[in-house]
């Protein structure tokens, strides 16, 4: 028997696509071959779209409804299944260590603010009221209340399951090989031994999405490795998410302090090293020296799907039908997993996305390849 749809990648965009897709009442399969270094298990949940977008535009506008879009999937998704997947809104802090990092930080904040944004400037002194545990050397902060955090791999957990109480089948463990193709169309996949007849694929393989050279042109999706160190406190001495020039600490509901991350070229590698664990405990001791006490808890490697113009591949592949990505989304897959599976699931089963797709159009590298 055939199903609607197979979903390759069961990691958080995937468990997302899958959920949604069940939801509008399609029969989903998703397959994930649970490769190592997937990035949704080694990310800090940072849902910060102002932080992460260089100007305004699509992807500013994509980041903000994804952002949007990630508490009342929260409380759904604890709804149907009782996971709480740690959204929080903590507010995010940009520090300042340095003169350059001043300005830089006090740029950022004015076209944040031209572009209709809320952002206070916080003085060293309520720098410290707020965070007492920063150092001491902080010589201010921009203030981005908007910006929030979840656990990934509890969201991509609370996800499937809600998915598979809907309906949907989830079979971890199983790589796709391949694709059942006639002529340009793609009806089905190729997985451990079995073949599977659906009307529509969506590859949405992480940093592995590149794999598939028998659908030309391959995507452009390269694997950039980020590390990842947690250390876990017994009450945590931070509230908010702080991001700085030298990294990132993500304060968790229990204890635990995800500090990030590492941004490395280096292939399907997905094990962290000596000198990446080194460089970010040493961004630590500069923005907090007092969680040189905290437990070294463990550290963690993920491959993000780099693109070529860092923006996500999000659309029906150029040349044949049957078949779409979702995929690309580098530094931002879990903020835009929510947005992305509505966009697919709007492109799959309505026929006309919520938002306009140009920015993120599979067809555009296509197209400068030609
Ligand atoms: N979202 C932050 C990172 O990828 O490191």
């Amino acid at each position: 028997m055939g199903s609607d749809v197979v979903v390759v990648g069961g990691g958080v965009i995937g468990a997302c696509i899958a959920y949604e897709l069940a939801k509008a009442g399609a029969r989903a399969v998703v397959m994930d071959r649970e490769a190592s270094g997937q990035a949704s298990r080694a990310s800090a949940g940072m849902l910060a779209p102002l932080s992460e977008a260089d100007g305004p535009g699509a992807f500013l506008d994509l980041g903000m409804e994804g952002l949007r879009l990630h508490r009342p999937l929260a409380e759904e998704l604890q709804e149907r299944t009782g996971i709480d997947v740690g959204y929080r809104p903590t507010g995010l802090l940009r520090v300042a260590l340095n003169e350059t990092d001043e300005v830089a930080v006090r740029r950022r904040r004015s076209w944040h603010m031209a572009a209709g944004f809320s952002v206070g400037w916080l003085d060293p002194a309520r720098v410290h009221d707020a965070e007492p545990a920063l150092s001491r050397d902080i010589r201010g902060a921009a203030y981005y209340s908007q910006e929030h955090q979840v656990s990934p791999p509890l969201l991509a957990q609370a996800a499937l399951r809600a998915a598979a109480d809907l309906g949907a089948v989830v079979r971890m463990g199983l790589n796709v090989e391949g694709f059942l193709i006639s002529g340009s169309r793609v009806h089905g996949v190729r997985a451990g031994g079995e073949q599977l007849e659906c009307d529509e694929v969506v590859i949405a393989a992480g940093a592995w999405s590149g794999a598939f050279a028998e659908l030309p042109p391959a995507l452009p999706v390269r694997p950039v490795r980020g590390q990842l160190v947690a250390l876990q406190t017994v009450s945590t001495p931070l509230r908010h998410l702080i991001y700085s020039s030298g990294g990132y600490l993500s304060p968790k509901p229990d204890g635990l302090i995800l500090v990030g991350a590492t941004q490395e070229e280096v292939g399907f590698d997905p094990r962290p090293t000596a000198a990446g664990v080194a460089g970010l405990l040493h961004s630590v001791a500069r923005l907090t020296p007092t969680l040189a006490s905290a437990a070294f808890a463990h550290a963690l490697a993920g491959l993000r799907p780099g693109s070529p113009d860092g923006l996500p591949l999000i659309g029906r592949l150029p040349g044949w039908s049957g078949i779409a990505a979702a995929t690309g989304h580098f530094r931002n897959g879990v903020l835009l997993a929510p947005i992305t599976a509505h966009l697919i699931t709007d492109l799959l089963l309505r026929g006309r996305p919520r938002l306009p797709l140009e920015a993120f159009d599979p067809a555009r590298f296509a197209v400068r390849a030609a």
